[in-house]
C-alpha cells in the first residue's frame, strides 16, 4: 500500500516564468489531480519543460504560486524526473539505480532486491552489468525510469520520454508508463506524438506559446475541442 497522496493535488495558480523579459509561462492555471496520466502537448518552445520543472519544483515562478498538497514550498522528495536526454554514470545499470537508490536513503541491505525488482519494472532484468552507456538508447530511457522509480515517487514528471525512439522502443516505454500509472504513481509527461498523448492520457494539457490553452479529459480533447488551436494541432496543421 502506497502512503496517502502528500504532494498531490499540484496546483499552479497564475503562473509566470520569464526568460530575458519574454514571458516562457504566461499566467498558468492548472490542476495536477492524482489518477491518470496527465500529458502535456503543444509546439516546440511551448513552455513545456518549463511547466514540468515549474510542477517539479525546479524552477522558482516569477509569478503565481504552486501547492503541493495545499502545502508551499515542499521538498521533491516525493517527486521525480526524467529528462529528456537522460545522462548515465559512467558504471554498470545496476551501480546507476544504486546511486539513486543511495541518494534516496534507502539502507544498503535493501539493495540488490530493489535493484532486481526495478530493472524488472523497465524490463531490463539481466542488463544490471552492462555498462549504462553501451545500453542503447531506448534502454537508457528505461533505465533512467528505474532511477527515477528507486525515490519511489508519488509523482512521476517524464519529459518526452519516446523522443527518438523507435516504435518497438516506444512500445516498452509505453508499457513501463502503464505499469507506473497502475501502481497509482502520477505520471505527468510531455510528448510531441498525438497517438502516444491519446493511448496513455487521463487529462490532456494543450500549450502554446507560454499559455495552457486547454485542459481536458482525453475523450473530450480528441472529440469536441474547445479552441481553435487544438482543432488545429490534432488536424496536423503546424501551430507556430
Ligand atoms: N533558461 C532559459 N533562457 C532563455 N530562454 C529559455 C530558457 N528556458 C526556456 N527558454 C525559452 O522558453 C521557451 C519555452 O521553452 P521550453 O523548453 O519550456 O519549451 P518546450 O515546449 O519544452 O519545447 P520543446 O518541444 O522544444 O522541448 C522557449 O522559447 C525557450 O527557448
Ligand atoms: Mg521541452
Amino acid at each position: 500500500m502506497r502512503m496517502l497522496a502528500f504532494d498531490l493535488p499540484i496546483v499552479l495558480h497564475d503562473i509566470s516564468v520569464f526568460a530575458r523579459n519574454v514571458a516562457i509561462l504566461d499566467r498558468v492555471q492548472l490542476d495536477l489531480m492524482p489518477g491518470a496520466p496527465t500529458v502535456v502537448i503543444g509546439p516546440n518552445g511551448a513552455g513545456k519543460t518549463t511547466l514540468l520543472r515549474v510542477a517539479m519544483g525546479l524552477v522558482a515562478p516569477a509569478g503565481g504560486q504552486v501547492t503541493w498538497g495545499g502545502r508551499s514550498g515542499v521538498p521533491p522528495a516525493r517527486r521525480a524526473i526524467v529528462f529528456q536526454r537522460p545522462v548515465m554514470l559512467r558504471r554498470s545499470a545496476a551501480a546507476n539505480i544504486e546511486y539513486a537508490l543511495s541518494s534516496a536513503g534507502v539502507a544498503r541491505r535493501e539493495w540488490p532486491a530493489r535493484v532486481e525488482e526495478l530493472l524488472s519494472i523497465v524490463g531490463l532484468s539481466g542488463l544490471g552489468a552492462r555498462p549504462a552507456r553501451r545500453l542503447s538508447g531506448g534502454e537508457q530511457q528505461r533505465l533512467a525510469l528505474a532511477r527515477a522509480l528507486a525515490r519511489d515517487p508519488e509523482v512521476l514528471f517524464l519529459d518526452e520520454p519516446t523522443a527518438s525512439l523507435d516504435p518497438a522502443a516506444t512500445k516498452a516505454i509505453e508499457d513501463v508508463i502503464r505499469a507506473v500509472a497502475a501502481r497509482n504513481i502520477k505520471v505527468v509527461m510531455s510528448t510531441h506524438d498525438l497517438g502516444e498523448a491519446r493511448r496513455l492520457a487521463g487529462e490532456i494539457v494543450l500549450m502554446h506559446r507560454g499559455r495552457v490553452l486547454e485542459s481536458t479529459p482525453v475523450a473530450q480533447f480528441f472529440e469536441s475541442p474547445k479552441s481553435q488551436e487544438a482543432r488545429r494541432f490534432i488536424a496536423g496543421d503546424l501551430l507556430v
